[in-house]
């Protein structure tokens, strides 16, 4: 098995990103070849200023890095060093249909919130699509609204297979965490840092406890007996807590005489605590800028070497030599 995710360095880290994608990736890492980028070239569609990028791509290193990526174990790479990416990338996008690509979601939905619909932004997902294809991975980790990609990956890696008659590519499946396909945000709505409804993984302490009582309930009273189920509060508990502690807050709710307030405050001491480990490592690593520059390029040479291999095959296949 080999397994690839990515990720964009488009803003800070949130608990949807965490469990959605994060937390199942560095899973993943125990069972198989496991490659993990930064995908800085995509962050490119939203972000124009060449500082905040640099800035963006070292927190995602160092969030990843404190979370539990093993550098030993995963390749963890910069998109940008691995420039084989950049020439499958091309040699897909002459097999892509335009209507493959209009039917994908998230170019609409991101045209919608006012990002500039550019070039780079409809053809997306070839390039995605060159990210899993380039290391010919086999499970690719993503949180649910990035399944069609990989659809659209498996779509093209047939194609090329198919219309130059050799299987260079192996079609990748998506690894979905159903239980916590959807963190919603604060107010409900799936947590996202384009809706600015996130809770982040490093916050701590009083800010983090003010961003947690804003997350929107139902209007029952303190003695009002509460349902778990469809409460934000108690979904994103959930997420926290073991079995244990799931049966116990469910039974505070139904029994009544607990406000909301209680459920977040036990929110917020489980969160503070499941990520203060981490929290120290990342500490650790903000001060040791060139142990994870060393982590980058390393993880970047494993990764060019396999994608060296794929990207022969490919050029060979195409009659480029
Ligand atoms: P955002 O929506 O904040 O822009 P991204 O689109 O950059 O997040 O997503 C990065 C990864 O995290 C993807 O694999 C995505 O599916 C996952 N993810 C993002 N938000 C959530 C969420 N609310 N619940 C579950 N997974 C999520
Ligand atoms: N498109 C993904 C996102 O926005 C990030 C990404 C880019 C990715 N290339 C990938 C994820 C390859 C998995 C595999 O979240």
């Amino acid at each position: 098995m080999r397994v690839l995710s990515g990720v964009q360095p488009s803003g800070t880290l949130h608990i949807g990103n965490y469990f959605g994608m994060m937390k199942p990736a560095i899973a993943l890492q125990e069972q198989g070849e496991a490659f993990l980028f930064i995908a800085n070239y995509h962050a490119l569609t939203s972000v124009h200023e060449g500082g905040l990028l640099r800035e963006m791509t070292r927190d995602v290193a160092l969030d990843f890095l404190a979370c539990g990526i093993d550098p030993e174990r995963t390749a963890f790479y910069r998109q940008s060093d691995v420039p084989q990416v950049h020439e499958l990338a091309w040699l897909l996008s002459v097999l892509t249909p335009m209507g493959l690509l209009e039917r994908c979601h998230s170019f609409k939905d991101k045209t919608a919130r006012g990002i500039a619909a550019s070039h780079g932004l409809f053809a997306y997902p070839v390039l995605m699509a060159a990210d899993i294809l380039a290391v010919n991975a086999t499970v690719v980790p993503v949180g649910r609204d990035q399944k069609q990609h990989v659809e659209v990956t498996r779509d093209l890696a047939m194609r090329f297979n198919h219309v130059f008659g050799v299987e260079v590519f192996v079609l990748p499946e998506p690894s979905i965490q159903e239980t916590v396909a959807v963190v919603p945000g604060i107010d409900g709505q799936k947590m996202s840092k384009s809706y600015n409804n996130t809770i982040e993984i490093f916050g701590s302490g009083k800010p983090l406890k003010k961003r947690i009582m804003k997350v929107v309930t139902d209007s029952k009273e303190l003695d009002d007996p509460k349902d778990p189920e469809g409460c934000n509060v108690f979904a994103l508990y959930k997420l926290f807590a073991d079995a244990e502690q799931q049966a116990e807050l469910a039974e505070r709710y139904r029994a009544g005489g607990m406000g909301y307030g209680h459920a977040k405050t036990a929110l917020w001491e489980l969160m503070e605590a499941y990520f203060e480990p981490m929290r120290e490592r990342r500490l650790a690593l903000e001060r040791d800028p060139d142990f994870v520059e060393d982590v980058l390029r390393t993880g970047a040479k494993r990764a060019s070497a396999v994608a060296e291999d794929v990207l022969g095959r490919a050029r060979e296949a195409v009659g480029l030599v």
